[in-house]
């Protein structure tokens, strides 16, 4: 029977144009993703995947569109398909997992057109879901203008979605949590749950091309919506060779999954820096809270924050208290321009901001300083003063840059096009050069780029705590939001660990002004105290700050966790959570575990199994808990320290007041 068939296909083959199709699907490792691609009627490229044998992403259009009769997309045909697989671990200099496996099956399927324009279409499968890149020839191109990617997901079945709107000027917006045939457009990561799946849409390795959104064009299909230049064309492309970045899914069967999933870094390209020894993660402090609080000021006057005095006392602080670095706003002249001609210079301190005495009273005091370089979104006059502001800062020892992009960019650009996207990986490589990592503020989301980049440590890219200072702040609910879809990206620097939370300090310091015309003056942050240290876990970041004025942690015992702390993390895992709901995460420090627990408005307890911690040691157990009465509206700085001795055989029951959370440090015992 088999010998009939085999023959039959054979003389099908002999007699003209072999007709069998060809094989163009492709299984996970574990066989549980499955994706297939193919032409459909209309001869449009197609793909669908199932998840367990369901139907996940239904029949979905693939494609671009350009300008000058140029064809990205219709009547192109397969001319061959090749299969390849890997399994190995790699490892990087820092992260929330320093090594990662990266186990897939990869199907290239190669097609032309009538015009010999050629496309690969690169598809890897992951147990924890897909990516796919296009990677086109078109011949005989000086320059390609991409008007429109025709990329699709169609989501096969309704389901709950958690996402940010989609704008490209920002993404410091409030998280939606609502049915996925009710997004008008979406920012990425688009996480959602569909029968009993857990995925998330995003994107990976973003290098030279506009960012993607999703737009909602009928039901449960999204669409890809790229920011376009302020004439409309979203790509430019030198030449007529290009490739996109991965376009990804990450699939989980537990919300969890979807944090522990190394997808997004896998699909980067490996280190290209020749050393990084010169990387660290740090933790910091900074003069930062106060101009956000209004009580000091970036410009130059009797309430400037930056002075040389002021930045001491910073060094001082971090010096006693196991901190390796500091960082100062408003230190530069240009900032009374700020929201106007945005003119900062970077190499030219304030008259009452001594830089060159501070960073030698730091390294004295084997601190490192974490220079800022606020452009107010003047791309232009930053990228001028770019390479003379990063060697200036390298001479006078500072390697380690927060920046900041507060502000409309000029000519009608806006924020995430592929003009800013190009700017940003200057700024990375020339960050390199002087061997300098960065903290990027108001940046272009994350896609993993620090695999291939590793200074490129943190970036905001969400609300961060400063929304808390003068808006009407972070709901409860959004810290358990960011784990789930702007963390998947990769680290947040969100700046936790508010001690004063009511801002009873600033409220009766005689500096206080108005700054910002959202500042309602009864702000505060909208959690319990023992959530802000549990967030310092939670919300990853190589440079992890203690947020706070110096004089709120001064003589606190609930900041003997952040002394503790190590922002130089071997090992994560998301132990549980429910996107919105709670989380539970758990990471490993040399020979020091971090346990971090939030919930939203809601008051919970949570059994979780010490089954991380290493077998045969004994650890002490240093609990910073919600006070019993704790809440995060009615009594939200009520907290409890408490001891324990445990091991990995033990479970603790972890709770968490209405807004509230739980961090724990996990110490060995000596023998
Ligand atoms: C916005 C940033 O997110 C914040 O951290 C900074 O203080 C201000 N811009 C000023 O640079
Ligand atoms: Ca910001």
């Amino acid at each position: 029977m088999k010998k009939a068939l085999f023959i039959s296909i054979a003389f099908i083959c002999v007699l003209g144009s072999c007709t069998r199709p060809r094989p163009t699907e492709i299984n996970s490792p574990d066989n549980t993703i499955k994706l297939a691609f193919y032409l459909n009627d209309s001869n449009q490229m197609a793909y669908h995947i199932t998840v367990n044998d369901t139907p996940f992403i239904a029949p979905s259009i693939l494609g671009f569109e350009a300008r000058d009769g140029i064809n990205l997309s219709e009547d192109f045909h397969i001319t061959g398909t090749d299969f390849d697989s890997k399994d190995e671990i790699w490892t990087q200099p820092w992260g929330e997992n320093k090594s990662i496996r990266n186990h897939y099956n990869e199907m290239a399927v190669h097609l032309t057109d009538t015009k010999e324009t050629l496309l690969t279409l690169r598809f890897r499968v992951f147990n924890d879901g897909i990516g796919f890149r296009y990677e086109y020839q078109v011949p005989d191109a000086d320059s390609l203008f991409i008007t429109d990617e025709l990329t699709s997901f169609n989501i096969a079945q309704d389901g709950t979605s958690w996402s940010i709107p989609a704008s490209f000027d920002t993404y410091e917006l409030l998280y939606r949590t609502q049915p996925i045939s009710q997004i008008d457009n979406a920012n990425t990561p688009m996480t959602f749950k569909t029968g009993n799946i857990y995925a998330s849409i995003h994107e990976a390795a973003l290098t030279d091309f506009p960012e993607m959104t999703l737009k909602n064009t009928g039901n449960c299909l999204l669409k890809s919506e790229l920011a376009p230049w302020p004439d409309g064309v979203k790509a430019r492309i030198t030449g007529g060779t290009f490739q996109t970045p991965w376009r990804t899914i990450q699939i989980a069967p537990k919300a969890v999954g979807l944090i522990n999933s190394g997808l997004i870094l896998n699909l980067n390209e490996p280190c290209v820096l020749e050393t990084t020894d010169w990387i660290r993660p740090m933790k910091y402090v900074g003069i930062w809270w106060g101009m956000h609080l209004g009580v000091e000021s970036w410009v130059i006057n009797d309430r400037h924050g930056a002075t040389t005095e002021n930045a001491k006392r910073y060094i001082d602080f971090a010096a006693a208290n196991h901190i390796e670095a500091v960082m100062f706003e408003g230190w530069n002249e240009g900032w009374e321009n700020w929201g106007g001609t945005q003119n900062f210079d970077y190499t030219r301190p304030y008259a009452d901001f001594n830089l060159q005495e501070t960073a030698r009273y730091a390294r004295e005091k084997g601190i490192e300083i974490i220079g800022h370089h606020e452009t107010g979104g003047n791309i232009p006059n930053y990228e001028n003063q770019l390479d003379k502001a990063y060697q200036w800062y390298a001479d006078l020892g500072i390697h380690s840059v927060k920046t900041g992009y507060a502000g409309g960019l000029p000519a009608g650009h806006n924020h995430h096009g592929q003009y800013n996207v190009r700017h940003y990986r200057n700024v990375v490589k020339t960050a390199a050069k002087y061997h300098t990592t960065l903290d990027v503020h108001e940046p272009i989301k994350d896609t993993g780029i620090r695999r291939t980049y590793p200074n490129m440590m943190t970036r905001e890219g969400a609300r961060g705590m400063e929304w808390n200072a003068w808006s009407t702040g972070n709901p409860p609910s959004h810290h358990e939001l960011l784990p789930f879809t702007r963390l998947l990206s990769g680290p947040m620097d969100y700046t936790p660990g508010i001690f004063d939370i009511l801002y009873e300090r600033a409220k009766h310091s005689p500096f206080r002004k108005k700054w910002n015309s959202m500042d309602s003056k009864d702000c505060r942050v909208n959690t319990t105290l023992a959530k802000q240290i549990a967030n310092w876990v939670v919300i990853y970041s190589p440079l992890q700050m203690a947020a706070d004025m110096i004089e709120n942690y001064e003589g606190h015992p609930a900041f003997q966790f952040f002394r503790d702390f190590d922002a130089d993390c071997d090992w994560s895992e998301a132990l549980a959570g429910e996107p919105g709901e709670f989380v539970v995460i758990v990471r490993k420090a040399k020979d020091k575990y971090f346990l971090g627990a939030t919930t939203n408005e809601e008051a919970r307890t949570t059994d979780i199994k010490l089954d991380f911690l290493e077998k045969g040691k004994t650890y002490k157990a240093t609990i910073y808990a919600d006070g019993a009465n704790a809440d995060w509206e009615t009594n939200p700085t009520s907290y409890e320290i408490l001891e324990k001795t445990v091991t990995t055989d033990d479970t603790l029951s972890i709770r968490m007041a209405k807004g509230g959370g739980q961090a724990i440090t996990f110490i060995p015992l000596e023998k």
